[in-house]
């Protein structure tokens, strides 16, 4: 029989099937008040049962026990937000903040950094990571009109977004391949530039000792040129990556985590002045 669960350390509900995880729909938080609703995936061959609507049905009926209110950021959820009167009751308006982490490695620090600021955004701003692995190198021939499917879907997310967080490693002194490759997509083709207005705060991550600040630079160098408002002060360089965190993936320290929140509340007054 099916059961479903909430689970806060791994910020998700979950759909259980004799003791197996079938389903999952994963959250983050804006503030104490509001779930992001991030993704629903239902394991391939538990698929067409609906399971994903249960799941949902019961996330909402929990969300509203629980006095709290829902950004549906996943488009399985937007749309059955569209469809249902009751959800939108617990629907909360929030600005987009796309999470744009400049590396792929599973274990990078950039990611963990960016899964922490994404959380620490204030009530009425919702964080969410936007991938960018998928995404084949950039083709200037691709601007003819028979780009990859993924260029199409990474350039309407990008153009949704209210505001941007970049977190960049630092390879060679530079940013990631990766990240460039990603804002080269979303700038073409030539005249539908989509991340042009968008504030936007640049985080450097290194286990080194230097913050990676060459990668900042680099990315800022790119935003600039794409019109896109970057914040200046307080500058984000982030040392020592390898000590930030603890084996549970908390923050190593209250300092630390001090520090981060201080970025995202400065991003957070920045970005408000820039949308008004
Ligand atoms: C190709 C390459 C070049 C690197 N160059 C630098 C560098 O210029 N500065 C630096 O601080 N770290 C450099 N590093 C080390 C990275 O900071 C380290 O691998 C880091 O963990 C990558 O970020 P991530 O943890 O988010 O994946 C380099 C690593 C690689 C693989």
């Amino acid at each position: 029989m099916m059961t479903f669960v909430y689970n806060e350390e791994k910020r998700r509900y979950a759909a259980m099937d004799e003791g197996q995880e079938i389903g999952r729909l994963l959250f983050s938080k804006s503030g104490e008040k509001t779930l992001v609703f991030k993704h629903l995936i239902v394991e391939p061959e538990h698929r067409g049962k609906g399971v994903a609507g249960q799941l949902l049905k019961y996330a909402m009926e929990d969300v509203a026990k629980r006095g709290l209110k829902v950004v549906p950021v996943c488009p399985y959820v937007r749309k059955a937000f569209d469809e249902n009167a009751e959800y939108r009751q617990n629907e909360a308006v929030a600005k987009k903040v796309g999470v744009i982490v400049g590396s792929l490695r599973k274990e990078s620090f950039s990611r963990k950094v960016a899964e922490k600021m994404s959380d620490m955004l204030p009530e009425g701003y919702a964080g969410e990571l936007v991938e960018i692995g998928q995404l084949p190198l950039y083709n200037q021939d691709f601007d003819e009109g028979n780009g990859p499917e993924s260029y199409d879907a990474f350039r309407a997310k990008i153009a949704s977004l209210d505001g941007l967080i970049f977190v960049t490693p630092e390879y060679n002194r530079g940013t990631s391949a990766v990240l460039k490759n990603a804002m080269d997509v979303a700038s073409r083709p030539w005249g539908h530039n989509k991340w042009g207005g968008k504030p936007a705060m640049v985080v450097g991550v290194t286990p080194g000792a230097l913050g990676a600040m060459a990668a900042v630079i680099d990315v800022r160098k790119t935003l600039a040129f794409l019109n896109v408002p970057v914040m200046g002060q307080p500058e984000a360089y982030l040392s020592n990556a390898g000590e930030m965190f603890k084996e549970d993936g908390s923050f190593a320290s209250e300092e630390v985590k001090g520090f981060v929140q201080k970025l995202v509340d400065s991003y957070v007054k920045f970005a408000q002045k820039t949308l008004g």
